[in-house]
């Protein structure tokens, strides 16, 4: 299969290394190659020192990443994931299964940072109506990414949602989750796609927790009643 990451940052890199690793044809999209390329290390490491451990993994443009890929995965920044796919040919996604982890924060006021779209309304859902002949799927921006790739890091049970319309997209996202060792009980299915507004309202929860346990390793296990 081939894949194309948008987006360049801690997810973007770690989605890309594991769909890498597990046989995927992986590009990662970015807005400029060249500035993506140049920039120090900074925060993490420079981009050309990831690319150098990761031989497999392209860089392209957004536009050129999506050009003929079989999953596009949306690992850019909320508040400009719609100007993302915008740089993208609507051609190119004609029937793509569009997995996005994105969460619609905007840190522009500081933190904690707020929603830019919440109740009657996701980020995910958006992104499906910028995007009409995509297949999008909401998953795994409920948990940190090292967590998204790795789930065995967190002891016990704990579980991961897809959202999203289209049956046979959330089956091709779920078996992409099972390959970065998630047990298909431990992904959830909330059913149509405007469950993602459920999913991205919990990120302020999610900061909280990451606050007062002072990780980002953490996730949610849903236990069932008996009845
Ligand atoms: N960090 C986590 O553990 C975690 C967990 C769950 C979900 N998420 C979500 O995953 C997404 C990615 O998070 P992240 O921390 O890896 O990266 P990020 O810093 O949120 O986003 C980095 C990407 O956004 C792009 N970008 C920034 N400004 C842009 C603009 N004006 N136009 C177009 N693209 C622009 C950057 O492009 P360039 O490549 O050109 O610089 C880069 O590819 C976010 O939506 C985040 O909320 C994060």
């Amino acid at each position: 299969v081939r894949v194309a990451v948008l987006g360049t940052g801690d997810v973007g890199r770690c989605l890309a290394a594991e769909l890498a690793e597990v046989g995927h044809e992986v590009v990662v999209g970015t807005r400029e190659v060249e500035v993506t390329r140049a920039r120090p290390a900074g925060e993490h490491a420079s981009f050309d020192d990831w690319s150098d451990a990761h031989p497999g993994v392209g860089l392209a443009t957004y536009a050129e990443a999506a050009a003929g890929a079989d999953l596009v995965v949306n690992a850019a920044a909320g508040v400009v994931s719609l100007e993302v796919v915008a740089a993208i040919d609507p051609a190119d996604l004609d029937g793509v299964v569009l997995l996005d982890v994105s969460n619609p924060l905007d840190f522009s006021a500081g933190f904690p940072p707020t929603l830019t779209v919440a109740n009657d309304d996701s980020l995910a859902e958006q992104l499906q109506r910028a995007c009409p002949g995509a297949r999008v799927v909401k998953s795994l921006n409920t948990v940190s990414h090292t967590v998204m790739v790795d789930p065995s890091r967190l002891a016990g049970p704990h579980e991961v949602f897809v959202a999203g319309d289209d049956a046979d997209a959330k089956q091709v996202v779920t078996d992409v989750l099972v390959g970065f060792g998630w047990s298909p009980d431990a992904v959830v299915d909330l059913g149509p796609l405007r469950a993602a507004r459920g999913a991205e309202m919990y990120l302020p929860l999610w900061l909280s927790l990451m606050q007062a346990l002072g990780t980002t390793e953490f996730n949610l296990h849903v236990v069932r009643g008996e009845s």
